[in-house]
């Protein structure tokens, strides 16, 4: 569905410029959830932005259906973001909100309106009586069920979800983490799922992209990343989660490790970090090649 080719973005920092992507190669496939994880500052969010269309990138391009995203109607691609508080307008009623995409894109009849977006909150499960009310008015769960409606609402086929559910609690967690699992099956949608919480992560995807400075160092069905990393990189993160099996925050490289390694010459950027660097990864950068069936890794040692 998606073919994302030899993506890069340069950012100019000061007098410093950088690549916050760099060489990205990509496929997303009509109706799977593939899930994007990796450090805070790898390029999860630019990537996403890219793919929306709300940034341009420095160099390659992005195929959606044999076009162009640029001829693509933005209704076919949404993205929910981590916090609705600050994605919902807070001067619209839940009902104004929800019914927006429909008035913007022409969907609906004005007078078949109102049974659309009380469809929308049924099926989001959110509760009738809070259609007059404003976002102030409800809890952390129902506000990301109303962005969730809201974005159902465009009829998209591919939904990019930036952290989602990370602001919200376990319990509250897990109720949306299967109504979007619900969702995606009965409308046969496509979503790229971008998350830290590595539980969250195994149980929703159907594959996994694992990006470090910049760059998808791995790529694999779930299963396999889990129970068969081949990158480095992939298993310090999986030893992350593994002491307490919960969520955690992805903080054991350097802050700016992304930013001075990547802009090394030649080799692989991970090298300095590396328990198993060899001669040929100071020298050589690794490309993504494929090491198992559907399983791709940047790294010499496989
Ligand atoms: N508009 C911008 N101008 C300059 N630098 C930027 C801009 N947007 C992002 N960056 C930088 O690009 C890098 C990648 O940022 P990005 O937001 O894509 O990371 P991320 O993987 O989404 O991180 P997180 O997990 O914390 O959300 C970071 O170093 C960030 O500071
Ligand atoms: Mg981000």
């Amino acid at each position: 569905m998606l073919q994302i080719q030899h993506l890069s973005k340069l950012f100019k920092l000061d007098k410093k410029e950088f690549y916050a992507l760099l060489d990205v190669n990509l496929n997303i496939f009509q109706g799977e959830i593939l899930g994007l994880v990796g450090a805070s500052g790898s390029g999860k969010t630019t990537l996403a932005k890219i793919l929306l269309n709300l940034m341009r990138p420095t160099a390659g391009s992005i195929i959606y259906d044999h076009e162009p995203i640029a001829n693509i109607p933005r209704k076919k691609m949404q993205m929910v973001f981590q916090n609705p508080h600050n994605s919902l307008n807070p001067k619209m009623t839940v009902y104004e909100l929800i019914s927006e995409p429909m008035i913007v894109h022409s969907l609906c009849k004005p007078e078949q309106i109102s049974a659309r977006v009380i469809e929308l909150i049924e099926m989001t499960g959110l509760s009738q009586t809070l259609v007059h009310n404003y976002t102030d008015q409800l809890s952390g769960g129902q506000k990301q069920r109303v962005a969730i409606a809201r974005t159902l609402a465009a009829e998209p086929e591919f939904i990019i979800f930036d952290e989602a559910v990370s602001a919200l609690d376990a319990s509250v967690q897990a109720q949306i983490v299967n109504l979007l699992k619900s969702l995606q099956k009965r409308f046969n949608l496509t979503y790229l799922f971008i998350s830290h919480d590595l539980a969250v992560v195994k149980y929703m995807t159907d594959r996994v992209a694992v990006m470090q400075a910049g760059r998808v160092v791995e790529l694999a069905p779930t299963e396999e990343i889990f129970s068969e990393p081949k990158h480095p990189y992939t298993k310090e993160l999986l030893e992350s989660l593994r002491p307490a099996e919960r969520v955690q925050q992805l903080s054991f490289i350097p802050s700016n490790f992304a930013i001075d390694d990547q802009n090394r010459d030649k080799g692989c950027p991970f090298c300095d970090h590396c328990p198993r660097s060899e001669p040929i990864c100071w020298e050589i950068k690794p490309e993504l090649k494929e090491c198992g069936t559907a399983h791709f890794a940047a790294c010499h040692k496989n």
